[in-house]
């Protein structure tokens, strides 16, 4: 068996006989007036952070949601988009895609803006999306992508990037690791599939996204998600797994790199009223501006009195701080 046909068989199993606290949170930071989640949809949150941003989803989009899991997050994208087939939740595996319609259909009961024609459930990989070229406005996966192993992500990465419209959305939700996996966890395919031992590191995840194509990549959190402690993983020391909540943009990548936001802001001290860098970007005396990775490392390199760039928050939203 490949170790994806062993994560299918591992979430049949969960699908029937859901495992409360199974990947992460318990419970879903998202909370919306209007909107009731079923115990049993809420069961099955197999999620690690969230990747339903209310400030992405203006405009009615069209969601691409890759790993329905038991419907949780196809629910809350409806919340935004409230027509039919707003919403194509792909799943491989048929006793996700039943859990998911049957939770669905208790929502639909629970919640009068909601009806079931708001999603559309299909049968599909993250390999071989089943909409067309340029399609879709936004594509979501939570949880799903850390279990491929790193070529196989990227191929999953490469599909999303088709799929999207020109500056389309990939909006992701995975474990990350603060060091490399050891190959012998990493081999433990109930493990990879259970999200606890295919994590990459951040630099490592965030080369694979601009590598298929991203040319602008925000971080909306990045948090502590599970230790692999020494004894029970067989490690060396302690092994934390991060979750980290992003946003990618299909916009091409500039001729110096890929813009990633981190949550960096660069200040200009002075002595002049502004600073203007030519390229884009003007700093007001003291008033702090935000700034990709990229510009923060020249800003700092070319003019390290004048301007002071502050850590990396791990929380950008595309505001400055007025
Ligand atoms: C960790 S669960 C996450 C479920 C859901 N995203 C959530 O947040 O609750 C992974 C989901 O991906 C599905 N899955 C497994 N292999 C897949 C693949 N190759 N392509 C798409 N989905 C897959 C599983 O059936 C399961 O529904």
């Amino acid at each position: 068996m490949t170790y994806l046909e062993s994560a299918a068989k591992f979430y049949s199993q969960v699908a029937e006989t859901p495992e409360v606290g199974l990947c992460c949170v318990q419970s879903t930071p998202l909370q919306l007036p209007g909107l009731v989640v079923p115990p049993q949809m809420q069961e099955m949150n197999y999620g690690c952070g969230t990747t339903v941003h209310p400030t992405e989803l203006s405009g009615n989009p069209t969601v691409l949601y890759v790993g329905v899991g038991g419907g949780l997050e196809a629910l809350q994208f409806s919340y935004f988009s409230r027509r039919p087939g707003a919403v194509v939740a792909v799943d491989p595996v048929d006793e996700m895609r039943k859990a998911a319609a049957r939770n669905l259909e208790i929502a639909a009961k629970e919640n009068e803006w909601f009806d079931t024609s708001f999603v559309t459930i299909k049968e599909g990989d993250a390999f071989a999306l089943p909409v067309p070229d340029n399609s879709v406005d936004v594509v979501a996966q939570n949880c799903l992508f850390n279990i491929f192993e790193p070529e196989d992500l990227s191929r999953a990465l490469h599909e999303t990037y088709r799929v999207l419209k020109p500056g389309g959305r990939l909006v992701m939700s995975d474990p990350i690791s603060t060091r490399p996996i050891p190959e012998h966890l990493q081999q433990d395919d109930r493990l990879r599939a259970m999200c606890l031992s295919g994590a990459l590191t951040y630099e490592q995840y965030v080369q694979r996204i601009i590598h298929a194509g991203f040319g602008q990549v925000e971080i909306r959190a990045r948090r502590p998600y599970r230790l692999l402690d020494q004894e029970n993983y067989k490690l060396d020391q302690h092994l934390l797994l991060e979750s980290l909540d992003s946003v990618s943009f299909k916009v091409d990548i500039a001729d110096d790199g890929a813009c990633v936001f981190t949550g960096k802001m660069a200040v200009y001290t002075g002595p002049e009223e502004y600073f203007d860098d030519k390229a884009g970007h003007i700093l007001s005396l003291g008033i702090p501006l935000a700034v990709c990775d990229k510009t923060a490392a020249k800003l700092a390199k070319a003019h390290p009195q004048a301007i002071m760039i502050t850590d990396s928050t791990w929380y950008y939203d595309g505001g400055g701080c007025c």
